[in-house]
């Protein structure tokens, strides 16, 4: 019986290698009993500065998650508002055609655009994401913020409970495998849970060394919810910093001198970090080099006192939208519970 165990185990050791060597990433179950893999790639083409929408260069998207996929990536993050849901679809469509994967190999997520909050716009909203990514169900569909606005700047006083129900519906009806939110906060998503006999799987929020959010990290933990980190570079590089942004720069001398000891980059130690926090980071590259290098973390591990040190840049500075402008922020958290 015991040498049974042993080369059940070895057995298991092996399948196990041979993932590995295929680099790619291991996977988490969420709360739905799904999996999903622990690192993917990001695919909004983001803003160069304050005001300026990069357009999105569809060919340039296509080829990287084609990329991606040959270098093992098997998660994939777009939404409806960053306009790659076709290109990403492409991409995997065509690797499947070619055979290197299966639709069920991968994961797909994307987003509710905030125009679409009211309950009876859900389902046609991912519909109109899935025509657009040409697949007939999703992995994850997100609420990707908190607060519905029109594109007229309106806002949209649904309450995101009620827009909850819709993506309930989704769900029910096969469209998308789980659910979950973006942007939301911890008291948001406790009204959420409160209001639903379905909690979100996963909440997508901005982590990153700048906003490192142990106290959401906590919460998320205890509700059993799954953290997708966006911007897991933050002010990192700086061609992408914001006037002001803090540091640590790639250039850093102690980001630096913790890669060497690894032989890793910067990007790694990062990416790495991150994991280690418990984060699926989803790193956005349309650079061939830089989306093989940004998954190649899983063969290497850091140590407490350099993690204590990467967590001394936390100073919860948002690179990101916060909706406090809105003029709906704190009177729909407080007086509506
Ligand atoms: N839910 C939300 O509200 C929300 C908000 C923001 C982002 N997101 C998601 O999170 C994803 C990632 O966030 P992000 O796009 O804001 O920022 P990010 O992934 O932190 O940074 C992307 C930038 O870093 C560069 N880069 C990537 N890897 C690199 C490397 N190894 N070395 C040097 N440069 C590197 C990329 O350049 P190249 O592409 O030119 O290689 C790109 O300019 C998004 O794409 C999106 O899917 C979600
Ligand atoms: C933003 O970028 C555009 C184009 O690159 C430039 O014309 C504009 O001056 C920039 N605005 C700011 C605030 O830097
Ligand atoms: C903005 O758009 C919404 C949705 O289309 C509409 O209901 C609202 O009346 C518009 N508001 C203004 C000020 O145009
Ligand atoms: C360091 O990493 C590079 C790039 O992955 C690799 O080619 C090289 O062999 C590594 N060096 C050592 C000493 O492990």
């Amino acid at each position: 019986m015991f040498f049974n165990i042993l080369l059940t185990s070895f057995y298991l050791a092996s399948v196990a290698f041979v993932y590995a060597s295929k680099n790619q990433p291991p996977t988490y179950q969420l709360n739905d009993g799904r999996r999903m893999p622990s690192l993917g790639l990001g695919t909004w083409f983001g803003i160069s500065n304050l005001t300026i929408i990069n357009p999105v260069d569809e060919e340039a998207s296509e080829r990287a998650v084609g990329w991606a996929i040959d270098a093992g990536y098997r998660l994939f993050d777009t939404a409806y508002i960053y306009g790659t849901e076709k290109t990403v679809g492409r991409g995997v469509k065509r690797k499947i055609s070619e055979g290197v994967i299966k639709r069920e190999d991968v994961f797909i997520s994307t987003k509710l655009w905030s125009d679409s909050h009211a309950r009876e716009a859900v389902v046609p909203a991912l519909r109109k994401s899935l025509e657009a990514l040409g697949l007939d169900y999703v992995d994850l569909f997100l609420i990707h913020f908190p607060i519905g606005q029109f594109a007229n700047g309106t806002f949209d006083l649904t309450d995101y409970t009620e827009t909850w129900e819709g993506m309930v519906e989704a769900r029910r009806r096969g469209l998308t495998r789980s659910i979950g939110v973006s942007n939301f906060n911890a008291h948001m998503m406790d009204r959420l849970i409160k209001s639903s006999c379905i909690k979100p799987a996963v909440a997508q929020i901005e982590v990153n060394l700048n906003i490192q959010q142990p106290l959401l990290l906590r919460y998320c933990c205890e509700k059993d919810i799954t953290v997708m980190g966006y911007t897991p570079f933050g002010s990192v590089f700086p061609d992408r910093a914001l006037p002001g942004a803090p540091g640590p720069r790639v250039d850093d001398p102690l980001l630096r001198q913790i890669a060497a000891t690894h032989n890793k980059t910067v990007p790694q130690i990062i990416l790495r970090y991150l994991i280690d926090l418990g984060v699926i980071p989803i790193p956005k590259s349309i650079t061939k080099s830089r989306i093989e290098e940004n998954i190649d973390i899983f063969d290497f591990g850091l140590s407490p006192k350099e993690r204590i040190a990467l967590g001394g840049f936390d100073v919860n500075y948002r690179s990101g939208k916060s909706w406090s402008d809105s003029p709906y922020y704190l009177t729909r958290e407080f007086t509506t519970v």
